[in-house]
């Protein structure tokens, strides 16, 4: 168990370079199981839940290799069907597998995903869809068992655009026999880049990134080279942790299309901010003012970026209003953000953050990933030592943040918490 210590206070300056993006890397990695063939996938972030998706991968039967950041799969063969607890526990992501296991092989085993520390987070809208494609569906003993001899194309119009829900079921019906229509998709940027991987593949996706996904099955899948996308939620966090500060942060290799809803809401509280085709330079404004943010599916205001603009408005000037409509109960970090003297009422789906001159370093605990993202960014606001609890939450998502702040001119290290 380690923490992490920052002293506040300082205005981050500097440039970073965003990582590839976990979200997209997930089903990128999962969806290797769809087909044989050497897999190179390129500009994977050095984060846990990588390397847990890659366990699960080898765990399976696939073998993985690194190569660089990135890994070469090779899942001609697999020698397991099933995705146990002790692996779904600690990544929910892991049910990504499902889709690919059962369109391939007819029959998949996973996890039920549990509880969550952002509320329930059901995974009914993948199991209909794979019921309307024809499978047949068994909960039992706490596992999904999924079976179909052969997944048939269908219409699928989803309740709610579930991300990994659409992701999962446009992994499926790639080998399925005929065409399935996804209405109600998800639009994050993360699933056209799975369906570029797929379609480099040899699939045929069309629509990824709009609510109306088509695919048409195909008989097989053969290998392919790819190149993550760049992370936005990462890029994002560096952005607010540049205007928390009162600083001026640039983040290259990123791109600045996918924050367009952030880079807004900076604008309205007086950043100046600055895009090229693939960076973005934010300078924070003498005092940032407060804001309106409701966080939505995309292209809306995404709710992974909530805990962090949450600590943002900690400090500006004017009351803010933040409506999570995305997860319940994503608010878990507000009373740690008020144990560093930040004032937040919580009524529902909404909370009220009055803003205030100065948070005060304290003792924290991490609740889950983007949550410890914003304690850290209140901790670099803050006066005096911030130490965050249960930092294993932020490596799930970060690659080497002390390192990317440190650069930025942060003085924050790690350590282990007994010491
Ligand atoms: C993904 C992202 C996560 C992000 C979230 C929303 C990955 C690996 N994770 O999570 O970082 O915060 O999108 O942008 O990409 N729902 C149901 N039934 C379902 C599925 C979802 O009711 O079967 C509900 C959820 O409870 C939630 C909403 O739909 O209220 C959106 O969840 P979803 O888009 O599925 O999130 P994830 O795909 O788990």
């Amino acid at each position: 168990m380690t923490r992490i210590t920052i002293t506040g206070g300082r205005p981050l300056h500097g440039r970073v370079q965003a990582a590839g993006a976990k979200n997209a890397a997930l089903p990128i990695l999962a969806s290797t199981l769809l087909g044989g063939g050497e897999c190179h996938i390129a500009n994977l972030p050095q984060v846990r839940d990588v390397a847990t998706m890659n366990t699960l991968l080898s765990l399976l039967g696939a073998s993985v290799k690194q190569e660089g950041t990135g890994v070469v799969i090779k899942a001609d063969s697999v020698q397991s069907l099933e995705a146990p607890y002790d692996l779904v526990k600690t990544m929910r992501a892991s049910v990504l597998v499902l889709g690919p296991l059962l369109a391939r092989f007819g029959e998949a085993v996973v996890s039920l995903p549990g509880g969550c520390a952002i509320g329930p987070r059901p995974v009914n809208l993948h199991l209909d869809g794979f019921k309307k494609l024809g499978a047949t569906i068994e909960l039992e003993h706490g596992y999904i068992r999924a079976y179909a001899s052969k997944l048939q194309g269908q219409r699928i119009d989803l309740e709610m655009p579930t991300v990994t829900g659409t992701e999962n079921l446009m992994m499926a019906a790639c080998l399925a026999n005929g065409t399935t229509i996804i209405n109600n998709a998800a639009m994050e940027p993360e699933i056209e880049d799975l369906a570029n991987f797929l379609n480099a593949r040899g699939a045929k996706v069309s629509g990824a990134g709009t609510s109306h996904i088509v695919v048409e099955g195909v008989s097989q899948l053969h290998e392919a080279e790819y190149r993550v996308m760049p992370d936005r939620i990462e890029t994002g966090t560096f952005l607010i942790a540049g205007m928390v500060t009162g600083g001026d942060v640039e983040v290259s290799q990123c791109i600045p299309g996918h924050l367009d809803p952030l880079i807004s809401k900076l604008r309205e509280s007086g950043a100046e901010v600055h895009e090229t085709s693939d960076s973005i330079r934010v300078k924070a404004p003498a005092k940032v003012q407060a804001l309106d943010v409701q966080t939505c599916p995309y292209p809306g205001f995404p709710t992974d970026l909530q805990a962090q603009m949450m600590a943002m408005m900690c400090v500006a000037e004017g009351t803010s209003v933040i409506t999570e409509n995305v997860f319940e109960g994503r608010f878990l970090h507000v009373p740690e953000l008020q144990r560093m003297g930040a004032s937040i009422t919580v009524d529902g789906a909404r909370a009220v953050v009055k803003g205030v001159p100065q948070l005060t370093g304290a003792q924290v605990m991490a609740s889950d990933l983007r949550a410890s993202a914003g304690l850290i960014l209140a901790g670099l606001a803050a006066e005096g030592e911030t130490q965050i609890n249960r930092v294993y939450h932020l490596d799930r998502g970060y690659e080497r943040i002390e390192d990317k702040l440190q650069s930025l001119g942060a003085i924050v290290h790690r350590e282990p918490a007994s010491a």
